[in-house]
């Protein structure tokens, strides 16, 4: 049975996403997206400043990113328990509930350690469709250090809607979230 502890990063997911500059130099020129993951990043430490209750966090995390995003239908957690992944606070409609490690978009994320972006959701082998409006997906494992704890998925109607901007400025927002819950009260 592959447990928590069995699931271990890889390597980093940002920085297998991100694309390098070749004029080290110089600074990247800032994007209206970029722009936004950093207005995120600063609402997101405002909304968990002082607060350790996980699940109003959680919660809390998925709203900003359903409402801050545009073009995203569905926005949301699963979280690891054993050898599947088990639906966790989220927006949108209804989704399935338990992802066994390895199968969907999620569970491959998560086996692999690795943000996955798909760009036609049609076109991945063993796609879970929750909602029959997604026609693109992004899906960021979550660490606890070297761990697993579980994966961030946003679908969006529009095809080939994340790319690695997406990747990176999500995978940041998952880094501040992990490092305030590791204050979480017992
Ligand atoms: N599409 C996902 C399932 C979760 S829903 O999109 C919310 C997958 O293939 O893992």
């Amino acid at each position: 049975m592959i447990t928590r502890t069995a699931v271990k990063k890889k390597k980093s997911a940002a920085k297998k996403t991100t694309t390098k500059s070749k004029k080290k130099s110089k600074k990247p020129i800032a994007t209206p997206k970029s722009n936004l993951y950093a207005e995120l990043a600063m609402q997101l430490r405002a909304l968990l400043e002082g607060e350790f209750d996980f699940i109003a966090n959680v919660s809390n995390f998925a709203a900003l990113l359903a409402t801050s995003l545009p073009d995203v239908n569905w926005a949301g957690f699963y979280f690891l328990h054993g050898n599947e992944l088990i639906l966790g606070p989220f927006q949108g409609k209804p989704a399935c509930v338990r992802i066994p490690l390895g199968k969907g978009v999620c569970g491959v994320a998560a086996v692999q350690c690795e943000t996955i972006i798909v760009p036609n959701v049609h076109e991945f082998p063993g796609h879970i469709v929750c909602d029959v409006a997604s026609n693109s997906e992004i899906v960021v494992p979550i660490f606890d250090g070297e761990q697993v704890l579980g994966v961030l998925d946003l679908d969006s109607p529009l095809l080939g809607r994340f790319d690695d901007q997406d990747a990176e400025g999500l995978n940041e927002l998952a880094t501040i979230f992990v490092a305030h819950e590791e204050h979480l009260e017992a």
